[in-house]
């Protein structure tokens, strides 16, 4: 990893651990799974947010991530548990493992991979793969902001800030995303992100990168599942257990998987 690169991944790690501190969406997956133990492997597990809670509550974990340095945020948060494992894999070209009973696709992670495949290819990969981690009667559990209006959420042009702080070596700035569109033909939301940091040492990094994102509808994640054998059992729109609607917020899916896929 070049020195740049790897100084806005531990600022950004950083960042992730202070802004994203939910634990709704934790503690909804949590009544879903039911109260008896299960084998879990979290696909892009990153810093452990949903992860360490997992294992927590006696579930055994294994979780995924292409980040060392999220995933160098876990070891302080799992102190003491047995039953919790990660690695650091790519989930597109990446072995998961077979044998589980729920495999997590959660944190909005369906619409934030980031591969070579390009995102919707990407997207459909992880529900092939999801059902081959698979044992039958498991179940993919999928968490991903979802609104029927995909137009007026995804764009604005101009800037926003995202994440503004100084991280634990003392590099300190920001980060924004720029002029973000959204084409209804191909579901794509284009962005730029732009970090403007500055090191400890006063030495100053900024960089753009294009992002390009791609909407999942209801219906396309529906079929993409029908397809790969998956039996949707629940669907909700919110945290509380509000169906998918015209105010709701997310798409969170139950889906079972009857048989292995030889
Ligand atoms: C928004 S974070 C979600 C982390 C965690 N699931 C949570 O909810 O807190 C997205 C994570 O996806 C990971 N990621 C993106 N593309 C990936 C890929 N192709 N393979 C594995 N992890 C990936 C990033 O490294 C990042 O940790």
């Amino acid at each position: 990893m070049l020195y740049e690169e790897k100084i806005i991944a531990d600022w950004s790690a950083d960042m992730y651990e202070i802004d994203e501190t939910g634990t709704e969406d934790v503690a909804f997956m949590l009544s879903c799974l039911g109260a008896t133990s299960k084998r879990i492997l979290e696909i892009a597990c990153g810093s452990g947010r949903i992860l360490v809670p997992l294992a927590k509550t006696g579930h055994t974990v294994v979780g995924l991530d292409v980040d060392e340095a999220m995933l160098r945020k876990i070891p302080a948060k799992a102190e003491g548990l047995d039953n919790i494992t990660w690695r650091t894999a790519d989930a597109i070209e990446d072995d998961w493992g077979r044998g589980y009973d729920v495999v997590v696709i959660a944190g909005n992670f369906l619409m934030n991979i980031v591969s070579e495949e390009g995102p919707e290819r990407a997207q459909q990969i992880l529900m092939e793969k999801a059902r081959l981690a698979l044992k039958p009667g498991g179940m993919l559990y999928i968490d991903y902001n979802h609104t029927f209006y995909p137009e007026q959420w995804y764009v604005y042009p101009g800037e926003r800030v995202i994440w503004q702080g100084t991280d634990n070596y003392g590099t300190t700035g920001r980060m924004l995303l720029c002029d973000s569109t959204y084409d209804a033909e191909t579901g794509l939301i284009q962005s730029t992100r732009r970090y403007e940091l500055e090191t400890a040492d006063g030495e100053k990094i900024r960089k753009e990168m294009s992002s390009v994102k791609h909407f999942v509808s209801l219906e396309q994640i529906r079929t993409w599942l029908a397809e790969e054998g998956f039996c949707i059992e629940d669907e909700y729109g919110d945290y509380a257990g509000n169906p998918i609607g015209e105010t709701t917020g997310r798409a969170i899916i139950c889906a079972v998987v009857m048989e292995e896929k030889k």
